[in-house]
């Protein structure tokens, strides 16, 4: 295996989650004279490449960030492609991620999208749901506001019903209301094509999260640049607001 590496990656530290912001797609089809639609469908294989590398150096938990509450924005057309993507990915794939021990979650509010993508999802989260290798957790129609928010009017219902008094509500009440309750907060998130900023992504579980920012655009990364991510994450001075 370290003879596969790139990096002196240190295989023992790899981070337990990586969330990342698949962003250039567009710019990487315009650059080439191609429609926008274009740069989606070569960032599907990038999706593969990426996971197949997350798979093979051990990492534990993988966030997409494949549609958020604002990508609603965009053209009727690459709504439509995106979603029609999403569940051909899913049709697709759904076999060789159960026989590869991955398990499929979703983030955010999958009943507004097309039905055929949510038949997809509920039957490929249903068919992975023991696994328990790779977690594959796609944020779909995610906004991580949105998530702070339906945490905050949950508590408010819970503190009414007497459940939890309001002394009670810490830190882990809210984090315990989120969508991502049930994976461990991002170790590392990577942002592709050149910007630096969250784009309402994982907004609360991000606070101790190393950011590494590239210039490639999606459909060009690939498992060195994964490797490359993982070596400057490596060598990163983690202190979690404490000191050496
Ligand atoms: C950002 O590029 C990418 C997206 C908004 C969508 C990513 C989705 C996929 C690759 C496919 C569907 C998902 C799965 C899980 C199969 P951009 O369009 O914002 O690029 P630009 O900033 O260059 O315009």
């Amino acid at each position: 295996m370290k003879n596969d590496l790139f990096y002196d990656i240190d295989l023992q530290k790899v981070p337990e989650h990586i969330a990342i912001i698949m962003d250039g797609n567009g710019r990487w089809a315009k650059s080439r004279f191609l429609p926008r639609t274009a740069g989606h469908k070569a960032g599907v294989e990038t999706i593969r490449t990426v996971l197949r590398e997350c798979k093979k150096l051990n990492v534990k938990y993988v966030t997409l960030y494949a549609f958020s509450t604002e990508n609603w924005k965009r053209p009727q057309l690459e709504v439509d492609t995106l979603m029609g993507l999403l569940a051909a990915y899913l049709k697709n794939e759904v076999k060789t991620l159960h026989k590869e021990n991955v398990k499929l979650t979703v983030i955010g509010d999958i009943e507004k999208l097309p039905s055929q993508c949510i038949k997809e999802l509920e039957y490929a989260i249903e068919l992975t749901k023991d696994n328990t290798g790779c977690n594959l957790n796609l944020a779909l129609n995610y906004g991580g506001r949105l998530d702070i928010k339906n945490a905050l009017v949950d508590i408010v219902k819970d503190v009414k019903e007497g459940k939890i008094s309001i002394e009670e509500i810490d830190e882990d009440t809210i984090t315990n209301h989120l969508s991502t309750k049930c994976i461990p907060n991002p170790d590392l998130v990577i942002r592709t094509s050149g910007e630096q900023r969250l784009s309402n992504f994982l907004l609360w579980e991000v606070a101790y999260a190393e950011f590494y920012f590239t210039n490639l655009h999606w459909p060009d990364f690939d498992e060195k640049e994964l490797q490359k991510a993982i070596y400057t994450y490596q060598n990163r001075d983690r202190r979690f607001g404490g000191i050496k």
